[in-house]
């Protein structure tokens, strides 16, 4: 059955976007595989999460009880996007990356300096683009990274991307990568669908889309796999509820029903895989019920 999503007004601010940061920034000091790439996820955390960050070695602890593989969720997460970001900054001169949902993500201020060559578009509910634009101006070292980004703010549930795209003029025959990270489960499916669809629609040229998703059994009430029960649970508290999901095997056909094909699809145990594998023992589990597919326009 398909879910309803809460009701989101523009000023909204979406607190598992600061969670998001928080879980970043208390990876960002390790130096080992646990690593997080986003060394700027501190300035970003809002109030209620920042007390996380004062004590790095119990938050971590805590947090494993609480939401058992999300930091390690987060990270994986941020590197592959991260990955996809570099990979197609440096194949393509003059392209564009369009973030959808980018919330209080840091990657277009990480890289706006080294890839000046790829134009840069960030949409999020003006809540929470107006939150992060406040906190960039009032950082000078921050504000000296903000280049070449430009803020769109959207409701998907109110507005639709083509729309907004047209209107704000973005360039329909550059190459684009569009980044949807933690973003796809808190969106209803025909919205899911629609934005696929009107992205495909939109560009002419080379479109290559990667995003995470959520496993549509424990979207619809599985929570037998590891970290399913507890991130449920934690969601529940702050509204933000899961509510679209795919099983890893259907991906492929619902993608290719909206005219992409998968270059790479990695359910959570490929992710471990991937990220976690040394000594041939995977060092950190993943909740059990997440994947990341990277697709191209067919
Ligand atoms: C978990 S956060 C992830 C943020 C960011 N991509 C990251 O990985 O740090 C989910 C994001 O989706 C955005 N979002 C959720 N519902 C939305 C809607 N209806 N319209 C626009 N953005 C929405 C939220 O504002 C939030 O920033």
């Amino acid at each position: 059955m398909n879910k309803a999503a809460p009701k989101r007004q523009e000023s909204d601010f979406i607190q598992s976007a600061s969670v998001t940061a928080m879980m970043r920034a208390l990876l960002a000091e390790e130096n080992d595989l646990t690593k997080n790439p986003d060394y700027l996820a501190k300035h970003f955390v809002s109030e209620p999460w920042r007390q996380y960050l004062d004590q790095p070695v119990q938050s971590k602890s805590a947090l494993q009880k609480r939401v058992p593989g999300g930091i390690y969720y987060h990270l994986v997460r941020t590197k592959k996007m991260d990955n996809a970001f570099v990979s197609w900054a440096k194949k393509y001169n003059e392209c564009q990356i369009v973030i959808l949902g980018a919330g209080l993500d840091s990657r277009g201020l990480r890289f706006a300096q080294e890839y000046p060559n790829a134009k840069i578009y960030e949409y999020d509910l003006k809540g929470m683009l107006d939150y992060k634009i406040d906190i960039i101006n009032s950082n000078e070292s921050l504000a000296k990274l903000n280049g070449n980004i430009d803020y769109m703010p959207i409701n998907f549930h109110e507005e639709t991307l083509i729309d907004s795209m047209i209107t704000n003029h973005i360039d329909r025959s550059k190459n684009t990568l569009v980044i949807w990270e933690g973003v796809s489960y808190f969106l209803e499916e025909q919205v899911v669908k629609s934005t696929l669809s009107d992205l495909h629609k939109f560009f002419k040229s080379k479109l290559r889309v990667i995003f995470d998703y959520a496993y549509k059994d424990y979207v619809d009430g599985d929570l037998n796999s590891y970290g399913a029960k507890e991130l449920a649970h934690e969601l529940e508290k702050i509204g933000e509820p899961h509510i679209f999901g795919l099983n890893p095997d259907d991906v492929p056909d619902f993608l290719d029903g909206l005219g992409y094909a998968v270059n790479n699809n990695s359910p959570s145990f490929l992710l471990e895989k991937e990220f976690f594998l040394k000594n041939d023992q995977i060092q950190h589990k993943l909740p059990a019920f997440h994947g990341i597919v990277d697709c191209d326009k067919k």
